[in-house]
């Protein structure tokens, strides 16, 4: 079916943000998350330090930047979550719609886990209660991790806060875009950016933390000859920036109808690279610390990413650290708004597409999914074999789920229904940073093609080498199970008949020349 015709639209009682900077901060705060805090600092260093940034830098400017605006584009003109939005460009992308929402469910339901994590470690950090063997006690007292690759018995001491963390998201989804969301990241992320260039500040009057800041942004200008790093660069933009994933669809299909769209995404991208740097800069100084503390070199340090960064080393410098409470009080009180303003933002395209799909309320879209999510969340994150296949979900949802749901957007809008110069002038009707076509090319051709041929060198690697010496039949559950979920369910519910509001009499926002013309 080809897109319904603009004209004057019949006013359509969908919720916006009640001003620009509630979208923008709910767009940062989307941004900013576990992604900026945990995971950049560590790849960073491991794929050049200095060096990094250059393709950290293309990665941004030519995918990541060009992505959001489309991402913006759709959501904005089509008002809708994911699967409604892409149904109304035309009515066969709508399983595209739900490949991205799927991968939201999936991503929501580990991201809690840490959130959780966080929350318990908010409170161990008033009385340092990790000891001194930080590393026995996160992976045997806290998460009890077990002997069997698949365990159910479940682990209170995450099961509660992750309860909790799941009873605070139905809330907000419940109160809506504007009571909810948008209040939550009007008190949050300045809260979090005055919390964080504190921790920065007091890191930087450690000891040794120069050192640390040369190990971070030494380049090693030879790492920028090897595909993987170029590999790292694109993955962590697109996991930080929250793009090809469905959210920022969502989020711009709240805004009203005259938003400066591009302006308001370029904001959004810098302050996401800017905290990233940031989070950089006070993770390397505090290791600084760390390595003068044990008298080692950093590159002797183990342990600089992911959860075992925030979660095993923090904690271990934390405790060495005069005042070291306080520090550990904030940096996890930080973690928790940081990664969950960004749940929030994974989770509402989820509840914005049941009550679109399904004709829910928006109340009963909000109870169904944090209850379902909860379930699963729970059942196979809090048990005593949570922390791998966290992990494992994690390697496949990133870098193969959405790198292919990134390449199958920009092909298919571009190149097979061909609305790229159609969302191209939608958004230079709305916006003041005029996209010419470079804009285009740039998703049309540099994306795509670089997209293909890191997602190939990451198939070959999976499929040869496997993943962390793992066995085949678990990666073939958690890895390549994922994957082949979320594509499955992408097909079946989208074709489930639409029971909501039906789409017919919808008339997209025209961009403004089209309405002087009609
Ligand atoms: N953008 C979010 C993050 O970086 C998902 O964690």
């Amino acid at each position: 079916m080809a897109e319904t015709s603009p004209g004057r639209v019949a006013p359509e009682q969908r919720e916006t943000w009640t001003h620009n900077t509630g979208f923008i901060l709910a767009a940062i705060g989307s941004a900013v998350g576990l992604g900026n805090i945990w995971r950049f600092p560590g790849v960073a260093y491991e794929s050049g330090g200095g060096a990094f940034l250059i393709p950290y830098l293309v990665a941004l400017l030519t995918a990541g930047i060009p992505i959001l605006f489309l991402d913006y584009a759709i959501g904005h003109r089509y008002r809708g979550a994911a699967p409604l939005a892409y149904r109304r460009m035309r009515k066969g992308m709508e399983p595209l719609g739900w490949f991205q929402i799927m991968l939201s469910f999936v991503i929501s339901v580990y991201y809690a886990a840490v959130i959780a994590w966080s929350l318990s470690y908010f409170v161990f950090a008033f009385d340092l209660r990790w000891g001194e063997d930080t590393a026995g006690f996160f992976v045997g007292e806290y998460l009890q991790v077990g002997d069997p690759e698949v365990s159910t018995t479940i682990v209170s001491a995450v099961a509660i806060p992750l309860v909790l963390v799941w009873l605070a998201v139905l809330v907000i989804l419940a109160l809506g875009v504007a009571n909810g969301v948008q209040k939550v990241n009007m008190v949050f992320i300045p809260l979090l950016a005055v919390a964080f260039a504190g921790l920065v500040v007091r890191a930087l009057t450690l000891d040794g933390a120069m050192d640390g800041l040369d190990a971070f942004f030494t380049p090693d200008w030879g790492a920028l000859t090897d595909l993987s790093v170029w590999i790292a660069a694109y993955s962590q933009i697109f996991f930080s920036l929250s793009i090809a994933f469905g959210i920022m669809v969502t989020y711009a299909s709240y805004q009203r109808r005259k938003a400066n769209m591009t302006s308001s995404g370029l904001v959004v991208a810098f302050a996401n690279s800017s905290f990233e740097l940031l989070a950089g800069i006070g993770v390397f100084a505090t290791l600084g610390f760390l390595a003068f503390q044990q008298n080692v070199a950093i590159d002797e340090l183990e342990g600089l990413t992911g959860p075992i960064l925030s979660f095993v080393t923090f904690p271990a410098v934390i405790s060495q650290m005069p005042g070291g409470n306080i520090f550990g009080i904030v940096f996890f009180a930080s973690l928790v708004m940081a990664g969950f303003t960004s749940l929030i933002s994974i989770l509402l395209g989820v509840a914005a597409t049941v009550q679109e799909k399904f004709g829910l309320s928006r109340r009963a879209a909000a109870i169904s999914v944090s209850a379902v999510c909860a379930v699963i969340s729970i059942g196979l994150f809090s048990t005593t074999s949570g922390l791998l296949a966290l992990d494992t979900v994690d390697q496949f949802a990133n870098n193969v789920g959405i790198v292919l749901s990134a390449i199958l957007m920009t092909v298919l809008v571009v190149w097979v229904v061909r609305k790229g110069e159609l969302l191209r002038s939608h958004l230079n009707a709305v916006s003041t940073f005029p996209l010419g076509r470079w804009w285009l090319a740039l998703l049309g051709i540099v994306s795509p093609v670089f997209l293909l041929v890191m997602l190939g060198q990451k198939l070959v690697s999976l499929i040869q080498d496997g993943y962390e010496g793992l066995p085949a039949w678990y990666i073939g559950v958690f890895g390549w199970g994922t994957i082949a979920f979320v594509s499955v369910m992408a097909v079946v519910l989208a074709a489930l008949p639409w029971k909501g509001r039906d789409e017919p009499d919808f008339r997209p926002w025209p961009a403004l020349e089209e309405e002087h013309r009609s």
